[in-house]
């Protein structure tokens, strides 16, 4: 199962593992991970499950879609080069050792 870490705005990190087939927003919330709200429950529509991913490894997920582009446009926490949104960004084999940094705000 591929390793995820997860690193708070603070620095602290929590590495969990993530099953393949669920969203990086889902694993976050499976395991408790403070910092992702979801509160649209994954349907790219509240943009609170925004993560800034390791830029080594951007390329390891699929392109944003139509509806992850116009939502990273409405974070609370500015939008980086890196910016994407947990909840569309599958769990593959691949991911083994991604690091995602939290934003400091989501809502
Ligand atoms: S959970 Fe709402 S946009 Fe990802």
């Amino acid at each position: 199962m591929p390793k995820v870490t997860y690193v708070q705005s603070d620095g602290t990190s929590r590495t969990v593992e993530a099953t393949v087939g669920r969203s990086l927003m889902q694993v976050a919330i499976d395991h408790g991970v403070d910092g992702i709200v979801a509160e649209c429950g994954g349907n790219a529509m509240c943009a609170t499950c925004h993560v800034y991913v390791d830029p080594a490894r951007l390329d390891d997920l699929g392109p944003l879609c139509s509806d992850e582009e116009e939502m990273l446009d409405c974070t609370a926490s500015p939008r980086a080069a890196t910016s994407r949104l947990s909840c569309q960004l599958p769990v593959t084999e691949d991911l083994d050792g991604l690091v995602l940094r939290l934003p400091e705000e989501q809502l």
